[in-house]
């Protein structure tokens, strides 16, 4: 088997993916059209010309932007939809998916309707396609821990829709210690948590993850290498990472996929599965990111088959669902 379909054939679970970040321009001109929302921008490729990023903050400032247009509950859950869609094709049978509801409540938009509508996709895409999900309720970070506070009792209501909470938008000068207090609290309340470090930020941040929001599993990590008694710890918990490696390239991150980490620190025992954060925006979907990593680092397709049972072993689903998907994978 060619190794680009060994990987089309894994099954996979995706732990990283904001559903804000899967927006493609076609479908953001179409519902900015039904909306009657004006976006700067007069076609598809002019948006595309305008994805040129060269930080985390750069590409955060057009994210914010082209979420804008979404108002209704049929927004997120076209969305959402268009997602699972892309899930199907890649044999990604199980996502963990992030929103950003303070994106939408400060622009007027309800949590509800922002919940609503995506529920109703992940439903759907389970009786229609077969994909499981959950859903992860995201903190913004360059807001306050009050603000953090407010959006997690605008959950309560809709706690049975949302299993995870996670930390996200930018990283350098926001702290996880800023958010320890909410985390504790969601925890308390019963919710599964994780954080966006180690990704621009220092391997400081990926220890303050771990030890103060006491983190189920860190989002990229990346940076995580630069410590090595950082590293011990996160082998012998056996503490997962969500590398995005196109995401690492488009942020600059990396400077060259054949320079990623993903390879060493798979080798070094770390559990780190691929993903692909904001797939509209940095280039590709589950697959793309695989075949990136695959070619730029010669992996084995023991390595890739690898990453795949991973992602099944750092995901939050019961261990039967867990087992049967990495059974699936060791038969390959
Ligand atoms: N929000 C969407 N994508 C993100 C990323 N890669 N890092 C931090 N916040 C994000
Ligand atoms: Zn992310």
């Amino acid at each position: 088997m060619q190794q680009h379909d060994l990987i089309a054939a894994l099954p996979k679970a995706e732990l990283h993916l904001h559903i804000e970040g899967s927006f493609e321009p076609e479908l953001m001109f179409e519902i900015a059209k039904r909306n009657q929302v004006q976006i700067p921008y007069q076609s598809v490729e002019e948006v595309k010309q305008a994805y040129n990023f060269h930080n985390l903050q750069s590409f955060l400032d057009i994210y914010y932007a082209g979420a804008s247009v979404l108002l209704y509950a049929q927004d997120f859950y076209d969305l959402a939809w268009a997602y699972f869609e892309k899930c199907q094709q890649d044999n990604v049978v199980h996502t963990e998916i992030m929103f950003d509801p303070q994106t939408h409540t400060d622009r007027g938009v309800a949590f509800e309707t922002v919940i609503q509508g995506l529920h109703r996709a992940c439903v759907d895409a389970e009786q229609k396609l077969g994909i499981t999900s959950y859903l992860i309720m995201s903190f913004l970070r360059h807001l306050s821990e009050d603000a953090a506070f407010e959006t997690l009792k605008q959950a309560e209501p809709f706690k049975d829709k949302i299993k995870i909470v996670g930390l996200d938008s930018s990283e350098v000068g926001h702290p996880p210690s800023k958010f320890e207090r909410v985390f504790s609290k969601a925890r308390q309340q019963g919710y599964l948590v994780v954080a966006h470090a180690g990704e621009e930020g220092p391997a400081d941040y990926v220890w303050e993850a771990l030890d103060l929001l006491k983190v189920n599993r860190i989002d990229h990590g990346v940076r995580s290498e630069e410590d090595d008694i950082l590293m011990q710890r996160l082998i012998s918990e056996k503490m997962p990472l969500t590398v995005c490696p196109l995401s690492n390239l488009k942020l600059c991150v990396v400077d060259d996929m054949a320079q990623h980490n993903i390879q060493r620190m798979l080798q070094k025992g770390v559990m780190v599965t691929v993903n692909s954060d904001d797939p509209a925006y940095f280039g590709g979907y589950m697959n793309d990111n695989f075949y990136a990593i695959a070619d730029a680092l010669a992996l084995s397709n023991l390595e890739l088959k690898q990453l795949a049972i991973h992602s099944f072993q750092a995901s939050f689903l019961p261990n039967e669902q867990k087992t049967k998907w990495i059974n699936k994978i060791n038969a390959i």
